[in-house]
């Protein structure tokens, strides 16, 4: 930030107090300003739920990820007891990190002097560390981060308040409940790294505003923007709906699901979970996108989906699924374009921030949403 810190915040959150009929883009700097990203690792990703991807990635045992949140080293790994359990991937003897990627272990040993943890954390072997009389086995283990479980994704945050996905979300997961997103079945994922900043990623995934144009060679032709509604806003999310032809098979509900009833059966939900878990949810398949910032200008993405149990489980829908596949990577590559076309563009001297349409009126909110939270003010 060039001028004073909490003049800064305090005219960037007048600007975004506004009412959606004067909401404007925000303005370049919070996209590229260094010092405003720590803020945003401190304050938006260190406070709040971030999701690490769906649960039934880690189905066996010993299976693992290695993650971040707000740039601490985390490892989730499937316990002996059948339990997700997230610790920290800082090793206590000279702080190596201990996990990378993906994979399955029986035991957790540091790449650096060997120390070996079980999966809950404990330590439970050290090599010649008896002549230390302050070692202690039994006192050290790997700290654990809390971690839930909410409709199948695994969510982690580094705040011992936080109130619970499961309480947050809950009016959501009432209005999906027909859906039951948390039996979705995880068919492909795949990471990847974009350059540009995380809050055009979210931006551009919570509006359908550019579906028409941005995606004019995938599924833009079909959208209408006159047939669009403005989203739903609610504290900590919000998610819109688009009614789907209903002679697509990839947007419309299997025969063999009867929860889904009328036009629920070719209805998408497009979900903005703040900060940065975003889901399609489809009747037949799921989509979703969640990240992690790397700096101002870099963010790592989980890209997965799969498909409703229903489908997951006929075998004359193996197309279907890779239909559903080729179709949402060709999505994604489209808005790969877009969000770093942006992130190009508001770097310019004469960039200057626009009005937002109501189509937009998510992008509002989770900017209030952010900035409330970097300005230290959660109203
Ligand atoms: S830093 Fe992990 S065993 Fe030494
Ligand atoms: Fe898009």
């Amino acid at each position: 930030m060039t001028h004073d810190t909490s003049l800064a915040l305090a005219e960037l959150r007048s600007q975004v107090s506004t009412s959606l009929d004067r909401a404007q883009a925000l303005p370049p700097w919070v996209y590229t300003d260094p010092q405003y990203f720590d803020l945003e690792q401190d304050k938006v990703f260190g406070a709040a739920w971030i999701c690490a991807g769906r649960a039934d990635a880690l189905a066996h045992t010993g299976d693992f990820l290695a993650t971040t949140v707000a740039g601490e080293p985390v490892i989730i790994v499937r316990t002996d007891d059948g339990e997700l359990n997230a610790l920290s991937n800082v090793c206590r003897h000279r702080m190596s990190t201990l996990l990378q990627g993906r994979g399955n272990v029986r035991r957790i040993v540091c790449p650096y002097h060997a120390w070996t943890y079980d999966l809950d954390g404990s330590l439970r072997a050290a090599p010649a560390m008896d002549a230390n009389a302050t070692f202690c086995a039994d006192a050290i283990r790997l700290p654990a981060i809390r971690c839930e479980l909410w409709e199948g994704w695994i969510f982690l945050t580094l705040d011992r308040d936080a109130p619970p996905p499961s309480e947050t979300f809950a009016d959501l997961a009432t209005s999906i409940q027909d859906y039951a997103m948390g039996g979705y079945v995880e068919t492909f994922r795949e990471e990847m790294i974009w350059e540009g900043n995380w809050k055009l990623v979210a931006e551009n995934f919570m509006e359908s505003y550019h579906l028409p144009v941005c995606h004019r060679g995938t599924v833009g032709g079909s959208v209408a923007l006159r047939t669009l509604e403005e989203s739903m806003l609610r504290d900590g999310y919000n998610y819109h709906c688009l009614v789907r032809d209903a002679d697509n098979p990839l947007t419309t509900a299997h025969p063999n699901n009867t929860r889904l009833q009328g036009d629920a059966r070719r209805t998408t939900w497009v979900i903005a979970l703040y900060p940065s878990l975003m889901i399609t949810l489809s009747p037949g398949y799921f989509w979703y996108l969640c990240f992690a910032p790397e700096g101002p200008s870099r963010v790592r993405l989980l890209f997965g989906g799969g498909m409703a149990p229903e489908f997951a489980s006929d075998p004359d829908s193996q197309d279907i699924l890779e239909q559903a596949r080729a179709l949402t990577a060709a999505v994604l590559a489209e808005d790969r374009l877009c969000v770093e076309r942006v992130y190009q563009g508001l770097q310019s001297r004469l960039a200057e921030p626009g009005p937002l349409s109501h189509l937009e009126s998510g992008n509002h909110h989770f900017a209030q949403w952010v900035v409330n939270r970097v300005s230290g003010s959660q109203g």
